[in-house]
């Protein structure tokens, strides 16, 4: 368990599966815009396909881009062929509130045999709701939740508790991640996994202290004059 990259971007996917560090890709429809998916469904399917083939057997969230119900079924039923581990992301619910979501999240984990990552969560309720309809994942936007002046950690906790208390196979992935504290926080409150976007996995990584130490040592050790 714990960290999945949050990012459509192969260069990054590359950089961090050769770290060790994640153990699987998140992508959504806005992130696939800013990291440059382009060619519509050819040019999507292109990139997801890559992103699989890179980091298989671990996960990868590939996100419907319709609120149809037709269509949100034709689509997770099309993407998840295009690769085993590739998992659907449907929000919990429509723009407007619309609940047809959960019918498709039960019907794609239950009579599909497609694995769903339940996304757009704001709380624990919506996380119990998704899992009880038998989502593969729970996604809690835990920055969004912050964002509104609720406390991401508390929702985490809860949820996880209700998951273990009612031994419901969902796992929580946290994302929105917005400070490199989140990830070690949220996984502390529960999380199975948080979905970390590059700047703040590299964040996690470099330490200004760090670096001065190891200029420290490199400069010593030349002072040793160790020759090859
Ligand atoms: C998870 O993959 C979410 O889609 C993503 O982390 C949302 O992040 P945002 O709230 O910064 O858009």
């Amino acid at each position: 368990m714990a960290i999945f990259l949050d990012s459509g971007d192969l260069k990054q996917v590359r950089r961090f599966m050769k770290m060790g560090v994640i153990r699987g890709v998140t992508t959504n429809p806005t992130i696939l815009c800013k990291d440059g998916c382009r060619g519509g469904m050819k040019g999507l399917k292109k990139l997801e396909t890559e992103i699989a083939s890179l980091i298989k057997p671990f996960p990868l969230s590939v996100e419907v881009t319709s609120n149809d119900k037709k269509e949100m079924l034709d689509q997770a039923i099309e993407f998840s062929g295009w690769a085993e581990n590739i998992v659907i992301k449907i929000p919990v619910h429509g723009p407007e509130g619309e609940s047809v979501n959960m019918e498709v999240i039960h019907q794609l984990e239950s009579r599909h045999d497609v694995r769903v990552n339940v996304t757009a969560l704001m709380s624990a309720q919506q996380g119990l709701l998704a899992a009880l309809a038998g989502a593969s994942y729970v996604s809690i936007f835990g920055g969004r939740v912050n964002d509104m002046g609720h406390d991401c950690a508390e929702e985490i906790g809860k949820l996880r508790d209700l998951l273990d208390v009612f031994e419901l196979k969902a796992k929580i992935i946290v994302g929105s991640t917005r400070e490199i504290s989140n990830v070690v926080e949220w996984l502390d409150a529960g999380a199975h996994f948080v979905t970390v976007v590059p700047r703040l996995l590299e964040g996690m990584l470099v330490h200004p202290y760090t670096k001065e130490t190891v200029r420290m040592f490199l400069a010593d050790a030349r002072k040793l004059k160790i020759k090859r």
